[in-house]
């Protein structure tokens, strides 16, 4: 048996017939950019965030800038997010003269709710937890916080689109929750993609015209924007995969079970849901010893892994040049452990029982 992290080219057979009509009737109308397919997307998708506005865009990273933008961060100003995302929850925050403040991680994985209060200064300017593997942040404690000191809230949900936490989607506890549509997430475009929600309808007014170079119609500039649409080809196929994702959820979470029940919990540690939770396995990640002689008895066997993410934030050297060395004891100790398992929607029951016995094997 031969396992691989990810079966984008099984999803792009299973769907070839309609995609190839989208494109087809993309090239049919040729109205490439700000078309109505795009308002149609972002109508659909804050009903599923469960927001009044959703604006789509060009990535997950633009939502972030965007988003951190419209709170009105600049130089100077400090947010606080943990270490342990994909980079540019952090470079975000730097590319506008911000500094991360970071707050270690939970045995989650997720920011640490009760580490945040004490990194608070005058300065802090946004909290930015990020749901990282579809597990939505103590945000109970996060908006908390966030009402006490006056300080907004942007959601990362790259990671999490129709993730709950006590009935709450994801993008819709905060300010702001920023998506991205990358073809490797849950709900993926044909290229890079993204969008922001909110509830706020200044923030979405100014989010549209920011994204169109700070466009009003199309001759007016109030202010100076950026490039960063979504096109018309990636909001239709978007489109029609929304319809799908709650299929996608359920395989997803039908998958986690069946490793919960297969995997050896004495030897492998991953994170219960909790009864508030509903979690959506973008990432099925779990914490080992001797991670990286598993990844190679793996590998023998076949089954591809990945890890999310190797090297902290605070590691990368682009980090350290620029603030030095700074510890998170956690964060550190995870990236040595963690092991990303395949969890995709299109594994079969064979090849999860497969994975879960060679994990298994490896500790006996
Ligand atoms: C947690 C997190 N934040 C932000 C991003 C950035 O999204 P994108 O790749 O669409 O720019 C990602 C995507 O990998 C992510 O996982």
């Amino acid at each position: 048996m031969k396992i691989n992290y990810v079966s984008l080219n099984k999803q792009s057979k299973d769907q070839s017939q309609k995609l190839l009509k989208i494109f087809r009737d993309c090239l049919n109308k040729s109205i490439f950019v700000n078309g109505d397919e795009v308002s149609k997307f972002e109508k659909k998708v804050s009903r599923k965030c469960g927001t009044k506005y959703a604006v789509a865009l060009n990535s997950g990273t633009d939502a972030l800038t965007l988003a951190l933008k419209l709170v009105g961060i600049k130089k100077g100003d400090e947010v606080i997010t943990p270490p342990n995302s994909f980079i540019s929850s952090t470079s975000s925050i730097i590319h506008l003269g911000a500094k991360p403040v970071f707050v270690d991680t939970a045995e989650d994985q997720n920011i640490d709710a009760n580490k945040i209060e004490k990194k608070i200064t005058k300065k802090t300017k946004a909290i930015m937890p990020v749901h990282l593997t579809g597990r939505i942040c103590e945000m109970n404690e996060i908006i908390k916080i966030s009402k006490k000191y006056k300080i907004p809230v942007i959601e990362d949900a790259a990671q999490s689109i129709g993730s709950k936490y006590y009935d709450k989607p994801a993008g819709s506890i905060g300010d702001i929750g920023c998506f991205s549509t990358h073809p490797l997430k849950n709900l993926n475009a044909c290229g890079d993609g993204g969008f922001l929600t909110t509830n706020n309808k200044q923030y979405y007014i100014l989010a549209k015209s920011l994204q169109n170079n700070g466009m009003l119609g199309r001759n007016e500039v109030k202010h100076f924007g950026y490039l960063s649409r979504m096109d018309v080809l990636q909001a239709s196929i978007l489109d029609y995969r929304l319809d799908k994702l709650d299929e996608v959820i359920k395989k997803r979470r039908s998958n986690f079970r069946l490793y919960k029940k297969l995997l050896d919990r004495t030897k492998i540690f991953f994170p219960d849901e909790k009864k508030y939770q509903f979690n959506t396995y973008h990432t099925f990640v779990i914490q080992v010893e001797k991670r990286d002689e598993l990844i190679n008895f793996l590998k023998k066997k076949h089954i591809q892994t990945a890890i999310h993410y190797p090297i902290p934030i605070h590691k990368q050297a682009a980090y350290i040049n620029k603030f030095g060395k700074e510890k998170y004891l956690n964060t550190e100790t995870q990236s040595k452990k963690i092991l990303t398992l395949p969890i995709n929607q299109y594994l079969t029951e064979k090849e999860i029982i497969y994975i879960s016995k060679n994990v298994n094997s490896f500790y006996k």
